[in-house]
């Protein structure tokens, strides 16, 4: 086996870039990288070569580009080989359909796809393709194939796309993926550490076709699973139902009602160091749940409530317990509400943020109140801001004895 020829201090990624117009964005990408210090090498498909010359990433990253599996200059034509092995980190950005779909299928037909399959070092994809292309049942299939092979996914947003439809597929933006390469590439603030989410909506049968829920989409406490993992920490995501994959490394268990969710989280949490309670759960459940379908009666009808488990105020007062971190979606006096839900809950750490502005949406912005004080995360997709999240709480364990 050779050696991996990695400097101290200077880290080095490759960068595919296959077929598709988001290809002039990788060029950006390129410069970012290079600016910050990181050795690019570039490798494009035949198709990506049709959208943006080699001579542009030659130029951007100074070295030279590779494209044919058959390359006379890597001297014993072990490009598919050679090109990954000194690299810490092999990103595709965009990633078409069809590379993904290859990939997936562990087809390797070309330089990217055979050294993507020959590769040591981890694979990020940042996936670019028209909304219908991305949600295609086969693309769909190939995602969770491409999960399940520690493969991470950067993305896709949703938004106007270069086709002229609109929806999820569009390549994230550059400085977001630069972003993520630099956590990944970076030191890991939480290695070593057991982190415990909750996410999603909790759901409170009536009867057998109907129940209580709201409007979380998950979203939010996904991405700070994923920021955690990014971080180095070992993940369990306990989830409500959504219609979410789970995030690359995470363990994820799926529950349906608060009271499932209470079961999962407590022995959970007497083995974690961090939990971060994202979830909503429904503060009350009927105190009835019917075995069969309810008819419809001739007047109204009077429902009984009854209050379910306080999960994090269960775990905050675990002796030894975690260190938590509470959510509050608030619609009005966010700044006095999440204060008074820090102290009734008793946590060293709460993020608020505006119940119109955070559930089912793309993006968020927290205010974090601590014994500090306030400190403001500003207006960016949940992943940007569920790291800013994770950065702030690990900046915070060491002042605490465990
Ligand atoms: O899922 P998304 O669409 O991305 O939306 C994200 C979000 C809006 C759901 C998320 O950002 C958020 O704010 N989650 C908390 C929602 C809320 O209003 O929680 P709460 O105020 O009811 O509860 C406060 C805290 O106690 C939360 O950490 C909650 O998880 C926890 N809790 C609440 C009730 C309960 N019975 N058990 C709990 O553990």
């Amino acid at each position: 086996m050779k050696k991996t020829q990695t400097m101290a201090g200077r880290k080095r990624i490759l960068l595919g870039v296959s077929g598709g117009v988001a290809a002039y964005k990788a060029a950006e990408l390129v410069r970012l990288l290079v600016k910050a210090g990181i050795d690019v090498r570039v490798v494009m498909t035949e198709a990506a070569t049709r959208f943006v010359g080699p001579a542009t990433f030659q130029a951007l990253s100074g070295q030279p580009v590779y494209t044919d599996l058959w390359d006379a200059r890597i001297p014993d034509s072990m490009a598919h080989i050679e090109l990954s092995r000194d690299r810490d980190l092999v990103v595709v950005a965009p990633a078409s359909a069809n590379f993904m779909a290859r990939l997936a299928n562990g087809l390797a037909d070309d330089l990217l796809s055979t050294l993507c399959l020959a590769r040591r070092c981890p694979l990020l994809l940042a996936p670019a393709m028209n909304v219908e292309m991305w949600e295609n049942a086969a693309t769909q299939d190939n995602v969770r194939r491409l999960a399940s092979q520690d493969v991470g996914l950067l993305g896709p947003a949703a938004g106007d796309q270069a086709c002229g439809e609109t929806g999820r597929g569009r390549m994230l933006e550059p400085a977001q993926i630069f972003a993520a390469v630099s956590l990944r590439l970076g030191p890991k603030p939480l290695a070593g550490k057991k982190v415990l989410v909750t996410a999603g909506p909790t759901y409170e049968p009536i009867d057998t076709v109907r129940g209580l829920t709201n409007l979380s989409s998950g979203k939010m406490g996904y991405a700070v699973a994923q920021a955690a993992a990014e971080a180095g920490a070992d993940v369990t995501l306990v989830s409500g139902a959504t219609a979410l994959e789970a995030p690359a490394g995470v363990t994820r268990v799926d529950v349906r009602t608060a009271r499932e969710m209470r079961e999962a989280v407590l022995p959970l949490a007497r083995n974690s160091d961090i939990f971060i309670a994202v979830a909503a759960v429904a503060d009350y459940r009927p105190a009835e749940t019917h075995a069969h379908k309810l008819k419809r009666g001739a007047g109204s009808m009077t429902m009984e409530l009854v209050p379910n488990p306080d999960i994090l105020g269960e775990v905050a007062a675990l002796k030894n317990g975690p260190f938590c971190v509470g959510f509050a979606a608030e619609t009005e006096n966010l700044q006095a509400y999440a204060q008074e839900k820090r102290r009734k809950k008793n946590i060293p750490l709460l993020a608020a943020n505006l119940a119109q502005h955070a559930f089912g949406q793309e993006s968020n912005s927290l205010i974090l109140f601590d014994a500090k004080g306030e400190h403001e995360l500003p207006l960016a997709p949940k992943l940007v801001v569920a790291r800013q999240l994770l950065d702030h709480i690990a900046a915070m364990l060491p002042k605490r004895a465990r």
